[in-house]
């Protein structure tokens, strides 16, 4: 096992990981094809992604698009970088930020998809502004997404997924929203490809239903 320090020396001298201290990370902002995938393709980001399951596992699946993986935790990306670096994948990136700031990395419809992968829930109510699928967060990845994209959110949290819905449901400009409250037995089921996060591991094994939810936005 690495300590953290020796993961943030490593992921210092990684490519595939866009964090603060990096000229990159000053500049990717509209030009992530351009500058950092070098080719034009669908760009699809996983939030609070941690060691970047989905990131690197759709990578693999779909090697014609590209794949971002995004957390404030550099310990936690620093495995999902080494996994894209041990499978050679060029269509992987990290990118080390606090999400409240992520419209400072993509402008306006330069991402194709969003999954939000098992987010802290935050349960205490002076933390609700905080949790990643609030009203707030929702509209921030609606100014990221292109308007064919999809909007996808997985969770064990029962009161974080009621929340969801809550802050969903006041909303007009939704459309293709469907959510199960139990994925492993829903026709939603494919749509996730059978990846599951070190997290939905820890909870599906506690016998926790994984909740899952998508929606694309009606511009
Ligand atoms: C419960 S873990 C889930 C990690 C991974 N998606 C999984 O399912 O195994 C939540 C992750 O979200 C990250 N996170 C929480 N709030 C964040 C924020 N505001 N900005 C960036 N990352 C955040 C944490 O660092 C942590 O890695």
């Amino acid at each position: 096992m690495k300590s953290k320090l020796k993961r943030f020396e490593i992921i210092a001298n990684r490519e595939n990981v866009i964090e603060p201290g990096k000229e990159i990370f000053k500049t990717i902002k509209g030009k992530w094809n351009t500058d950092y995938f070098k080719r034009d393709r669908p760009i699809t980001l996983e939030l609070a992604c941690g060691r970047g399951e989905y990131t690197v596992g759709m990578a693999r699946l779909f090697p014609e698009r590209n794949f971002i993986g995004v957390d404030k935790k550099g310990d936690r990306l620093w495995k999902g970088s080494t996994w894209a670096v041990e499978d050679q994948l060029a269509n992987v990136a990290f990118l080390r930020t606090e999400i409240l700031f992520i419209e400072s990395f993509f402008e306006p419809g330069e991402v194709d998809e969003i999954w939000l992968t098992f987010p802290d829930p935050r349960p205490r109510i002076r933390d609700i502004k905080r949790r990643l699928s609030s009203s707030r967060y929702i509209d921030m990845y609606k100014k990221l997404l292109k308007p064919t994209g999809y909007f996808r959110f997985k969770t064990d949290n029962t009161d974080l997924f009621n929340f969801t819905l809550e802050e969903l449901a006041v909303r007009n400009d939704l459309i293709e929203f469907e959510y199960t409250h139990d994925l492993y037995e829903s026709p939603l089921r494919p749509e996730c490809y059978d990846i599951k996060t070190k997290y939905e591991e820890m909870f599906a094994a506690k016998g926790e239903k994984i909740k899952y939810l998508r929606f694309k936005f009606k511009h």
